[in-house]
C-alpha cells in the first residue's frame, strides 16, 4: 500500500493493436511486459482477444480464473479483490488471462471491462492489453481511455493498406494521437523499405522490431519470453529499447502535466517490486 507520502501513481494503460490478425500482438505484449518488469515496474498483462486469448500460453502459465469470473463477478470486485483473479508469472508479471472458451467472450462488456482496467490501475504500473484483431465493439472505450496504442504492422501491403484505414478509424475517434507506430520483422524481405513506413501511415516515427522466427516462434511455443531466455539477441534489445521508450514518454508526460515527477521519482529511487504491488 501506498503511504501518504508516497502517493500512488495510477498504471498507464498500453493497447497493443494491429488491423491484421498473426502480426505479432501477443509476442511483442509478453515481451515488452517483462521488459518493462526488468525496470522495476509492476505489470499486468491483460488478454484482450476475448475469443483466441493466448497469453496464458505464451508465458507458460495456469490461470486459476479469468476475465469470465471477472465479467461474472464484478459487481463484487473492489481494488483489492482484482488481484485475486491474476495469474503470476515467475518474473513478477502478472497475467488477467482470456476466458477459456470463446462462446464466453459475449460475456465481456465494454462497461466492466472498463471498470476492471481501472481497477488494475491502483496496482500496477503498467497495464498491457493484447487486445483482438481490429478495433472490436466491446474495445472501443477501452482504446479511447488507453494512454497509449502501440499499432502494430509489417511490411506486407495488406499489413499496411488496413493499417492505414485503422489509422483513419483511430483519427475519426479522435484517438490517433495516442497510437505509436511498430513496424515489426523490419528486416524482412520485402519491396517495402521499412524507413518509408512511417511516412506512409502519416507518422513521424516508429519502433522497429527485427526479423527473427526462431526466436519468436521458440518464445511462442515454449512460453518462454525471448528477454528472459534470450536476453542479448537482436529482438530482445529492440524489446528493451522499446520498453525505455515507453518509460521515457511517460516520464515527460508526468513531468509537463505535473510539474512534478511522481513516476519519474518512483522510477529514479530505488522503488522495490512488492512496495506497490498487488
Ligand atoms: N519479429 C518477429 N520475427 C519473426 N516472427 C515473428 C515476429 N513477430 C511475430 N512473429 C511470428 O508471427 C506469428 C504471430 O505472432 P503472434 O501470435 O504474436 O501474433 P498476433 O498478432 O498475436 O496473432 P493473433 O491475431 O492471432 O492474436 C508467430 O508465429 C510469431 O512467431
Ligand atoms: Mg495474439
Amino acid at each position: 500500500m501506498a503511504t501518504n507520502q508516497e502517493q500512488r501513481v495510477k498504471g498507464k494503460v498500453i493497447s497493443v493493436c494491429s488491423a491484421k490478425g498473426g502480426i505479432g500482438k501477443t509476442l511483442l505484449s509478453v515481451n515488452l511486459a517483462v521488459a518493462l518488469n526488468k525496470n522495476k515496474l509492476d505489470v499486468v498483462v491483460v488478454d484482450g482477444d476475448f475469443q483466441f486469448g493466448d497469453v496464458a500460453l505464451a508465458m507458460d502459465v495456469k490461470p486459476t480464473f479469468t476475465l469470465k469470473n471477472v465479467m461474472e463477478e464484478i459487481n463484487q470486485i473492489d481494488q483489492h479483490a482484482i488481484s485475486d483473479y491474476l495469474t503470476a508469472h515467475r518474473t513478477g508479471v502478472k497475467i488477467l488471462a482470456g476466458p477459456e472458451r470463446p462462446e464466453y467472450a459475449d460475456l465481456v462488456t465494454s462497461e466492466a471491462l472498463i471498470k476492471t482496467i481501472n481497477l488494475l490501475k491502483n496496482g500496477q504500473d503498467y497495464i498491457i492489453i493484447d487486445h483482438g484483431i481490429g478495433i472490436q465493439e466491446q474495445s472501443i472505450e477501452l482504446l479511447e481511455e488507453a494512454d497509449e496504442i502501440l499499432l502494430i504492422t509489417n511490411l506486407e501491403m495488406t499489413a499496411l493498406k488496413n493499417t492505414k484505414l485503422m489509422m483513419e478509424t483511430l483519427r475519426q475517434l479522435g484517438i490517433k494521437d495516442k497510437v505509436r507506430l511498430v513496424v515489426n520483422r523490419f528486416t524482412m524481405e520485402s519491396l517495402i523499405a521499412a524507413n518509408d513506413v512511417p511516412e506512409m501511415l502519416g507518422e513521424e516515427d516508429a519502433f522497429f522490431i527485427p526479423n527473427n522466427f526462431k526466436i519468436a516462434a521458440q518464445s511462442l511455443n515454449l512460453g518462454i519470453p525471448f528477454v528472459i531466455s534470450q536476453s542479448k539477441c537482436d529482438l530482445s534489445k529492440a524489446m528493451f529499447k522499446m520498453a525505455e521508450g515507453i518509460i521515457g514518454k511517460q516520464k515527460q508526460q508526468t513531468v509537463s502535466s505535473n510539474g512534478k515527477t511522481s513516476i519519474l521519482t518512483g522510477l529514479l529511487s530505488p522503488r522495490r517490486k512488492g512496495v506497490r504491488g498487488s
